[in-house]
């Protein structure tokens, strides 16, 4: 698939199919999360993936969605928080890091013909206590990963290069 056809494939689903995802669509899919670039190559990362329904359902606690409950698998992004680059003015680029790493997990689902949704607005201390995170994890992203349900899509609003490229 080139890739405008699959970033255009890719978009946030929200409601998912119980049907299973195969062990060999998820191996192929980290092995493309795994070639992320970081800065400084520091690879400041985990990824969790979720089956365990007792686990699922801590979790949909932190972000409670009928669509997250019904995907059966849920992916955290996880930064270390003792292994991140910092620039020498102090900007911090853990969450640039761990975006890199989502977005080719992302791209490599939709490929898959796999549904994601980027979620940011969860209860990150309802995370901590769901995955167990030890002090120098902290949960950045999180995914549903499963088989869309037909019609889950929504408008596709985007700004015109026009408002957002400036070439000087
Ligand atoms: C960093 C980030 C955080 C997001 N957090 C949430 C979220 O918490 N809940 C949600 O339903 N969607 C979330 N989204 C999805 C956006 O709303 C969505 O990507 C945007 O509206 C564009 O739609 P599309 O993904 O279908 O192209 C998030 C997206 C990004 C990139």
């Amino acid at each position: 698939m080139d890739f405008y056809k699959l970033v255009n494939k890719r978009y946030s689903v929200r409601g998912y199919l119980s049907k299973h995802v195969e062990d060999e669509k998820i191996d192929y899919i980290l092995k493309v999360a795994r070639l992320a670039p970081s800065a400084a190559n520091r690879q400041p990362w985990k990824i969790y993936i979720i089956k365990d329904k007792t686990v699922k359902t801590a979790l949909c606690e932190a972000y409670p969605r009928s669509w997250l409950e019904e995907a059966p698998i849920i992916v955290v992004f996880v930064g270390l928080t003792d292994n991140n680059w910092i620039r020498n003015d102090g900007k911090d680029y853990l969450l640039c890091d761990v975006t890199i790493i989502a977005d080719y997990f992302i791209l490599a689902a939709t490929e898959q013909g796999l549904g994601t949704c980027y979620i940011a607005a969860f209860d990150e201390a309802k995370v901590k206590e769901a995955l167990n995170l030890p002090e120098n994890e902290i949960p950045l992203l999180m995914t549903p990963l499963g088989y869309p349900k037909d019609g889950a899509i929504r408008e596709r609003k985007r700004k015109e290069l026009g408002e957002i490229v400036v070439t000087i």
